[in-house]
């Protein structure tokens, strides 16, 4: 049999503190108009002071087995992308194995941002394909409330970003109903500090300092605009790249689900592949930007509310930090 990969099941979860445009209003000098009109945000979900990015990721995990019909034990593999993991190191991918109680299986973090799920849904699919594994857990779960200056001077990015976890469980197949179909990546480190946390990081002397804290280079930094010209020519760019692979045409696709970074850059990508609304999932509205948990969130959330069906052919994309943006195809 020729190796495949399906999605056994999908799982999301959002932390319960709702943070409102209006709550912001109380912390920073902004407004309500300004971000629903600038990002499409209403509000996004902050969690509780004693939660970590792992245990968010948990609650996914636990929601996608249960929806796969699969055990803990019947995990193979663990591949996490976040850009906040619980610890600078080990990576967040073990501490899951260990929460979750799996074997001791492989597990591994990817570090590619708003681009994390993408690439690491691509690297479990050529795991099970080269058949290393027949099960393998995708999760994508940050936690970036933290890092986040809820003040005017932190204003350009604070409104932006929010909490969650979304996780997938691939598995082996024969193709013949379901399967992934491809991937395509890109990068471009020459925009690397256009979205960035630069400190700590081991380039630097000293490693960190209170100057780094009260300089805000320990912070997110964001060139919004660049960031902004980019993402909507790339991302429509590398969709269109990765259905010419297989032959597909955008009208053919159920539905398109983009990292949820910004309404307007959705909507942009919605006007280039010349597709409606509800063909291009978008629920920024209520979560704002989770970085490398927005698309298993969006995903698991479309699947729920019928928006994919198996068969359905679907495509995820995103961009972000790197500049990195991909694409996977796939026959829901
Ligand atoms: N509330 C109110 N005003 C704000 C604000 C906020 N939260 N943040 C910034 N502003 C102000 C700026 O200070 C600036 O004021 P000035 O004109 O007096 O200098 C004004 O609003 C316009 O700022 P600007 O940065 O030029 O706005 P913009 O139209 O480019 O929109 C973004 C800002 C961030 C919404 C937009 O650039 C964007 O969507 N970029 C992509 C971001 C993204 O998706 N990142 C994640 C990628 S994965």
């Amino acid at each position: 049999m020729t190796r495949f990969t399906r999605i056994a099941g999908l799982g999301h979860y959002l932390p319960p503190r709702v943070v409102t445009n209006h709550d912001l209003e109380q912390l920073m000098d902004t407004s309500d108009a300004w971000i629903q009109e600038r990002s499409g945000i209403r509000e996004r979900h902050f969690a509780a002071d004693d939660v970590g990015c792992t245990d968010l990721a948990v609650e996914a995990a636990r929601a996608a087995l249960a929806d796969a019909g699969w055990k803990p034990e019947d995990v193979q593999f663990v591949i996490f992308a976040t850009l906040s993991p619980d610890l600078y190191f080990p990576g967040n991918g073990v501490l899951l194995q260990h929460k979750l109680g799996l074997g001791e299986v492989g597990a591994m973090d990817i570090r590619n941002q708003c681009t994390g799920f993408v690439y690491g849904f691509a690297m479990a699919d050529g795991v099970i394909r080269m058949g290393t594994c027949d099960r393998v857990l995708v999760i994508g779960s940050e936690l970036q409330s933290p890092a986040l200056r809820l003040t005017t001077e932190g204003r350009d990015t604070a409104v932006l970003f929010g909490d969650g976890a979304g996780a997938a469980c691939l598995e082996v197949c024969d193709g013949s109903a379901s399967r992934v179909l491809g991937h395509r990546m890109h990068s471009n480190g020459k925009y690397a500090l256009e979205l960035t946390i630069q400190r700590p990081g081991a380039a630097n002397r000293p490693w960190i300092s209170n100057e780094m804290i009260e300089d805000g280079s320990c912070g997110i930094h964001m060139n919004g605009r660049e960031v902004f010209r980019h993402a909507i020519t790339k991302f429509p760019a590398v969709i269109l790249e990765v259905l010419a692979d297989h032959g597909v045409k955008p009208a053919d696709l159920a539905l398109v689900v983009p990292h949820q970074a910004n309404e307007r850059i959705t909507e942009a990508v919605r006007k280039r592949l010349d597709l409606p609304d509800e063909r291009v999932y978008s629920n920024i509205g209520r979560y704002g930007n989770t970085t490398a948990a927005s698309i298993p969130i969006a995903l698991s959330e479309a699947v729920t509310e019928g928006k994919v069906k198996r068969g359905d052919l679907v495509c995820l994309a995103s961009f972000g930090s790197g500049f990195t943006w991909a694409a996977s195809l796939l026959r829901y």
